[in-house]
């Protein structure tokens, strides 16, 4: 039961705060079926659109996987109640490969890939198909919600989701205000990610938002140690594990959440911001030339069996 039946407001043809009921969610990668994944968890109807339906069926069976994780953990030695739920759960998940059968719902979130004038073709069809209340949102981790959204029509029914990696288990959300966003498309947003298990905090339309701005030169800093050989890597991680208290190790972190990942939102920040505490890291472009991207290539700082 959603928790946030109890908050209701009278907006006049608009999506009230507790009226997300439908998401589509366009590209089914990584953090695209994660999202969608806790939206259907929390008793929404969800669609994932995505380009070919190989990748919807892996989508399908990655969500399938992590639902089994969950409900193995919440109800340990009660096979039929785990059962129950991960066919509850995926029963509301409905795959296409046409962006046109997503187009009827509440709230679209969009994480496809990182590029600027994809992701604002994509919102131009959406803001022309979709009814007038569903807003639209974008889980760009590096690009200006305003520069995605400049070419629609319903500015005040746009923001933006960023998730964080993986999305079932990191409990933030921020929530992105742009200059057009009005304060009732913001709270609708506030409320339905917290009606998916997250807490919310909220930042404007700047490079990186919080957490990339922060992460970005301190996770840099300690690629370049490393590169000048001031520490080993599991030095430098131990040193921030044990020293400052972080649950990882910044060099393990970037391999966990992607070379690939970090070298483009650097360069982005640099480029947006100037700042040299976001310049180009040579030992990350070799590495991510060399295609280690971190875990998910099997080497990155790190080298990882399987
Ligand atoms: P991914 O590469 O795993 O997934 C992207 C998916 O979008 C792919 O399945 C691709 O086929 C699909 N796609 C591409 N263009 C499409 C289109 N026009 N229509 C429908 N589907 C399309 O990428 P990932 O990592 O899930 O990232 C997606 C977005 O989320 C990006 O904007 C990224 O910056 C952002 N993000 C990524 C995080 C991460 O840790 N990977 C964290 C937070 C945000």
């Amino acid at each position: 039961m959603n928790k946030l039946v109890g908050i209701t407001r009278n907006f006049s043809n608009s999506t009230s705060l507790n009226a997300i009921k439908t998401v589509t969610v366009v590209g089914g990668g990584l953090m695209g079926s994660g999202i969608a994944q806790v939206a259907a968890q929390a008793g929404q109807n969800v669609t994932i659109i995505d380009l070919k339906p190989e990748l919807l069926e892996k989508a399908q069976k990655s969500i399938q996987n992590n639902l089994n994780r969950v409900a193995r953990k919440a109800y340990k030695d009660d096979p039929a109640k785990i059962e129950a739920f991960v066919k509850e759960a995926s029963d509301r998940i409905k795959v296409s490969t046409k962006v046109e059968d997503g187009v009827n719902v509440d709230l679209i979130v969009e994480a496809i890939v990182e590029r600027l004038d994809v992701k604002q073709e994509l919102f131009n069809k959406l803001d022309q198909l979709c009814p007038e209340h569903t807003i639209l949102a974008s889980n760009t981790s590096s690009i200006s919600i305003n520069e995605i959204g400049a070419g629609i029509k319903r500015k005040d029914r746009f923001g933006g989701l960023h998730f964080f990696n993986p999305v079932p288990v990191m409990r933030l959300l921020e929530v992105i205000k742009g200059d057009h966003i009005s304060e009732e498309t913001y709270q609708t947003m506030m409320a339905w990610g917290k009606s998916v298990g997250k807490t919310c905090i909220t930042c404007k339309d700047t490079p990186g938002f919080v957490v990339n701005r922060l992460l970005g030169p301190y996770s840099a800093e300690a690629v370049r140690m490393f590169e000048r050989g001031d520490a080993s890597a599991r030095d430098i991680d131990t040193a921030m594990k044990l020293g400052a208290g972080y649950p990882m190790g910044p060099l393990e972190l970037a391999d966990f959440t992607g070379l690939d990942n970090k070298k483009s939102i650097l360069a982005v920040m640099f480029e947006k911001t100037g700042n040299p505490v976001f310049r180009q890291v040579m030992l990350l472009d070799k590495l991510v030339s060399e295609g280690k991207y971190g875990r998910k290539t099997g080497e990155g700082i790190y080298k990882y069996n399987n």
